[in-house]
C-alpha cells in the first residue's frame, strides 16, 4: 500500500499556471485485487478517460471527449491502442523483466510511466515528459533537451543504453512530445472549457472513529483541487490541535480531503463554538458545518466507510500513474516473446504510439 500512495505524489507535478496532458499507466503484479493493467489521461486535473484490464473497455468521462474520439480517427486509435491493443501485454512483458533484473519473483511490484506535455499559454513554452518508475521509484527518465535516456537505477542501465542508442526512436519520441502531445492538449481545452471551468460542490460531514478520536470533517467530490478547509472557533481560524489532510483524487475525477480537529480537551459545553469551512477556489460562498455531537457519524459503519474512501483513494492513486505503451522487455528480448510491435502492425499505429521500439 505505501508503494500505491506514494503515486499521490504525482499530482504535485504540474503547477497551476500551466496546462498539461498526461498519461499514466500501471502495470501490477501480486497486488491483491488490483487490475494487472490501468491506464488514464487526464487533462489538468480532468480525467478524460480510463481503462484496466478487467473491465478491456475505454471508460471516457466526458461528452465532448466522446464526440472527438467518434469524430477523430487519430484520436480513437491512440485510446483503442493505449487501452485495448498493445500496450497491456507490452506492460505485463516489462514488468516482468524489470522483476528479472532485480532478481524479484514474487511479492507485489508495480511499473508504472507517465508521459505527456504541460504548455504555459502565456508564454506558449511546451515541456514534455516520459518517465517510468518501479514500485514508487524512479526507473528511466527521458531528458528531451539532450534526448538521452537517465538512469537512476543501476538494473536501468542496459535499458538507457539500448534505447540511447535508437536515435530515430529518440527523434520519433520528440516529436511526440514536443509536437504531438502539445496539438492534442491544445485541441483538448478549447473542447473542454466548460468541463475545466466547472465547480463542484463536495458533501461535506464531521466523521468520528470513538469518541477519543479527534473529528474529521470530510468533504468529498468537490473540483477544482484547488480548495482550502479550516476548522474556527467563535469564527476564528484555529491552528492548534487541528490536522489537515492532503487533497486525495477520487475515482470519479473529483477530489477529497479532510481535517481533524483533537476534541480531546473541548467541554462539551464549548463545542457549539466549533465549525469547520470548506471553500472551494474562485467561489464566494463557502460551506460551513458546526461541530455538533448530533450530526457525527461514527462507529462501525463509518469506519467501514472510510476503509472504503481509502481503497478507493489508492485505487485512483494507482490509476494516477505513468502513461501507456511498449517496449523495454520486448526491447531487450527483440519480439522473441512479445505481440507484434505496434509499427510491425502498421505505420498508423506507430505514428500513434511514441515510445514504441
Ligand atoms: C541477480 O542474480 C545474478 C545471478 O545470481 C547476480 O549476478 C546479480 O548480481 C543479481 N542482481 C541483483 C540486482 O541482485
Ligand atoms: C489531543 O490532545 C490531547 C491533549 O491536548 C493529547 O493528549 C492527545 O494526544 C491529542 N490527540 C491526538 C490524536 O493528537
Amino acid at each position: 500500500m505505501t508503494n500505491l500512495l506514494l503515486l499521490l505524489l504525482f499530482f504535485h507535478v504540474s503547477s497551476p499556471m500551466k496546462h498539461s496532458l498526461k498519461f499514466f499507466v500501471t502495470a501490477s503484479s501480486g497486488v491483491p485485487n488490483f487490475p494487472e493493467f490501468v491506464a488514464l489521461g487526464m487533462l489538468d486535473e480532468l480525467v478524460l478517460g480510463y481503462c484496466d484490464s478487467n473491465t478491456k473497455t475505454v471508460e471516457i468521462k466526458t461528452d465532448w471527449m466522446k464526440k472527438l474520439i467518434e469524430d477523430d480517427p487519430q484520436q480513437s486509435e491512440w485510446y483503442t491502442q493505449q487501452c485495448l491493443e498493445n500496450s497491456p501485454m507490452f506492460f505485463k512483458n516489462r514488468l516482468d523483466g524489470v522483476k528479472q533484473r532485480f532478481n524479484q519473483s514474487g511479492g507485489s511490484h508495480i511499473l508504472q510511466r507517465m508521459s505527456g506535455c504541460e504548455w504555459d499559454d502565456e508564454t506558449g513554452e511546451v515541456n514534455g515528459f516520459n518517465q517510468y518508475g518501479y514500485n514508487g521509484e524512479d526507473f528511466l527518465v527521458l531528458d528531451l533537451k539532450t534526448l538521452t535516456w537517465i538512469a537512476p537505477k543501476p538494473q536501468a542501465v542496459i535499458t538507457k543504453q539500448r534505447w540511447d542508442a535508437e536515435k530515430a526512436r529518440l527523434k520519433y519520441n520528440e516529436k511526440y512530445f514536443t509536437h504531438i502531445f502539445p496539438e492534442f492538449l491544445k485541441k483538448y481545452l478549447a473542447l473542454g472549457k466548460s468541463s475545466l471551468l466547472r465547480k463542484d460542490f463536495p458533501s461535506v460531514s464531521l466523521l468520528q472513529k470513538s469518541p477519543s478520536s479527534p473529528v474529521s470533517c470530510h468533504a468529498t467530490g468537490f473540483y477544482p483541487r484547488r480548495a482550502e478547509m479550516f476548522w474556527r472557533k467563535d469564527g476564528e481560524e484555529l491552528h492548534e490541535n487541528v490536522e489537515r489532510g492532503e487533497i486525495l483524487p477520487n475515482h470519479d475525477g473529483s477530489f477529497q480531503m479532510s481535517v481533524d480537529l483533537n476534541v480531546s480537551s473541548v467541554p462539551a459545553e464549548d463545542w457549539r463554538r466549533y465549525d469547520c469551512v470548506f471553500q472551494l477556489f474562485g467561489v464566494k460562498d463557502d460551506i460551513t458545518t458546526r461541530l455538533d455531537k448530533a450530526a457525527i457519524r461514527s462507529n462501525e459503519a463509518s469506519t467501514e466507510k472510510l476503509v472504503i474512501i481509502y481503497i478507493l483513494v489508492a485505487v485512483a492513486a494507482l490509476a494516477l500513474v505513468l502513461l501507456a505503451v511498449i517496449g523495454f522487455m520486448c526491447y531487450k528480448k527483440k519480439n522473441a516473446k512479445c505481440p507484434p510491435s505496434p509499427d510491425s502492425r502498421s505505420e498508423a499505429s506507430e505514428k500513434l504510439n511514441p515510445d514504441s521500439q
